[in-house]
């Protein structure tokens, strides 16, 4: 059953969320998938589960998750069968065919885990320039197999299933199996996005797979199978992920890559072989009583929220609430942290990242101390941190596509926050003949080398990962519990939209539905950027006379949280795609 948010909003009101010791509430009850959306903007209602609870960007996906938690899996069980399902119904935003960062709680530990794509071995810093010197235009670059990343994601949910599962491997992807051979129906929002889409039909098994004789985009209900990505999943649930590092499918993909007519790349078996998914210490921080964790390079996403959370916390923002006031604050934040952003967040195996001194409270209050509550400071700089150790310089990126979050709790409080990724909306638009899109994750590498005369810390080098802005968040409360699970797609915004759901559930008290649908909003270091067709747009005018450089975007997040209270889990799936919460 769906409550209405109103109804959740009023309790938390009443301290619901304060964690006042509550009983259960009745219509607590198991919760059916609210029908799918279409792209764009589709009102949702707040979900409430007592044991257990996926919040994932489709419907189909997020019914798997549940029903492997309802069979006594745990998160990570769960994890695996959710990510393998949006593989298939979430085609554009996911996959095996690219990476993702997992944030694990476990009662007692954070663990991270990094299944980040890596350039090939044979990969040099001018990846990404053209003959004259120049960096290439973006979609030169993304179509073909030169942005080809070796992928992470399948070893990660293989690593994740050993450490953490209950259920066995095969159990857990066959769901997947099971849709890829029945089909699927193709929803609204992949249909719009292959609509739009300008590259995907020069491929011919994408062409084949997703769109009709006359080249028009498969129509919403079609009834799709995947009978290649069923026998993948097979080799894979009887080998495990070597299946895919080794063997005819580490073929397919090096043959896909390097046979691009156009663009093609230059990744090996060996690369594939070699692959590794690392385990790295947790990035935490204080945020008023709470700890809020998340995911250290080559992720800027935690560090970044983290500053941003850290210039916040000089302010009453509860008593700001949503509005022009919020916006300046946030906003300025984000300035300061995305210039350090810039500057200093790279692959750990190559730069030496200041993560301490980045996150250290006692730089983010001088960095504070640099915001005017009355006028904007327009382009900021970025700080000295203690600890520093690098000096290089790095470029910024723009809206995207390809991304997904799930956030889930397994009835023994276990939690997955998992941010995934191909990178742009169907990535290289490579299919391989198993069944699958690949990523063109190396274009979030810095196209240039050398800035200001000083090397760039995210450019191209062999064997490294590109940078990342996925946030993948856990807050813990100031017992040490789990409390809320929050993250989203949408490329570099993804650390606006994490930073404003935290203020929303955190300092606004609103469940995460609520706080999932405020107006985004926030400064990448460039505008100030409100998101067009919301409330938000009443807010340019009071910004402005601050000296705001105010632009109105699309800003289309996919944000899955969930909150823990004594009463229960509650969900909310950003309504501005097709996603749910749905618990048992
Ligand atoms: O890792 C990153 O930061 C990007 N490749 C994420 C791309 C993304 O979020 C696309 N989203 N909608």
């Amino acid at each position: 059953m769906i409550v209405r948010g109103p109804l959740w909003r009023s309790l938390i009101g009443l301290g619901l969320l304060a964690g006042a010791p509550l009983s259960i509430p009745a219509f607590a009850q198991p919760v059916a998938p609210s029908p799918e959306a279409p792209t764009g903007r589709t009102a949702k209602s707040t979900s409430v589960a007592t044991k257990d609870m996926v919040a994932a960007a489709n419907p189909l996906a997020a019914q798997a998750g549940r029903e492997i938690l309802a069979a006594g899996g745990s998160a990570a069980d769960a994890a695996v069968a959710v990510q393998l399902v949006l593989n298939l119904v979430e085609p554009q935003s996911s996959g095996i065919g690219g990476g993702a960062f997992m944030v694990f709680w476990d009662g007692t530990a954070m663990t991270t885990l990094d299944g980040r794509e890596k350039a090939p071995a044979a990969a040099k810093p001018e990846r990404f320039l053209g003959p004259d010197g120049k960096p290439m235009k973006f979609y030169d670059a993304v179509v073909g197999g030169r942005s080809v990343g070796v992928p992470g994601t399948i070893r990660l949910i293989e690593i994740a299933h050993k450490k953490w599962g209950k259920l066995p491997w095969k159990q857990v992807i066959e769901p997947a199996i099971r849709l890829a051979e029945n089909g699927f129906t193709i929803s609204p929002r992949l249909n719009g996005l292959l609509s739009q889409e300008k590259y995907l039909q020069n491929d011919p098994l994408a062409r084949a797979y997703f769109y009709d004789a006359e080249g028009k985009p498969k129509a919403v209900g079609t009834v799709l199978k995947n009978p290649a990505f069923a026998q993948t999943l097979r080799a894979i649930a009887d080998k495990g992920a070597d299946a895919f590092y080794t063997g005819d499918i580490a073929q397919d993909i090096v043959a896909t890559v390097t046979g691009h007519a156009i663009n093609p790349g230059d990744m090996t078996l060996d690369d594939l072989k070699s692959y590794v998914v690392e385990e790295r210490p947790a990035v935490c921080g204080p945020y008023r009583v709470y700890k809020i964790c998340g995911m250290g390079p080559p992720s800027s996403g935690q560090i970044a929220v983290q500053q941003i959370l850290g210039v916040l916390e000089t302010q009453d923002m509860a008593a700001m609430k949503p509005g022009p006031d919020a916006v300046h604050w946030i906003s300025e934040a984000g300035r300061l942290a995305f210039a350090d952003r810039g500057l200093y967040v790279a692959d750990p195996a190559f730069v030496s990242v200041p993560v301490k001194g980045l996150t250290d409270p006692g730089y983010l209050k001088s960095r504070a101390a640099l915001v005017d509550p009355n006028k904007s400071m327009g382009k900021a700089k970025p700080g000295e941190p203690p600890f520093q150790k690098t000096f290089l310089w790095g470029a910024s990126d723009g809206i995207e596509y390809g991304t997904s979050h799930m956030s889930i709790v397994d009835r023994n409080g276990n939690a997955v926050s998992m941010t995934t990724t191909i990178e742009d909306g169907f990535g290289a638009r490579l299919m391989t003949k198993s069944g699958f899109l690949l990523n063109n994750e190396l274009t979030d590498f810095s196209f240039t080398t050398v800035e200001d005369g000083k090397p760039v810390a995210n450019r191209v080098e062999a064997n490294k990962r590109p940078r990342s802005s996925m946030a993948p968040t856990i807050v813990l409360d100031n017992g040490n519990k789990l409390y809320a699970v929050v993250g989203s797609p949408g490329g570099s915004l993804i650390i606006n939209y994490v930073a404003k759901t935290l203020v929303g559930i955190l300092d606004w008290k609103l469940d995460p539905q609520v706080a999932a649908d405020l107006p985004n909003i926030g400064s990448r270091n460039g505008p100030t950027e409100l998101e067009a067709g919301t409330e938000s747009e009443a807010w340019k005018a009071a910004l402005e006379a601050k000296g705001h450089d105010v632009k109105l975007i699309d800003q289309n997040s996919g944000i899955h949280a969930i909150v823990v209270t004594p009463a229960g889990l509650i969900g909310g799936a950003d309504s501005r795609r097709e996603g749910v919460a749905i618990g048992n």
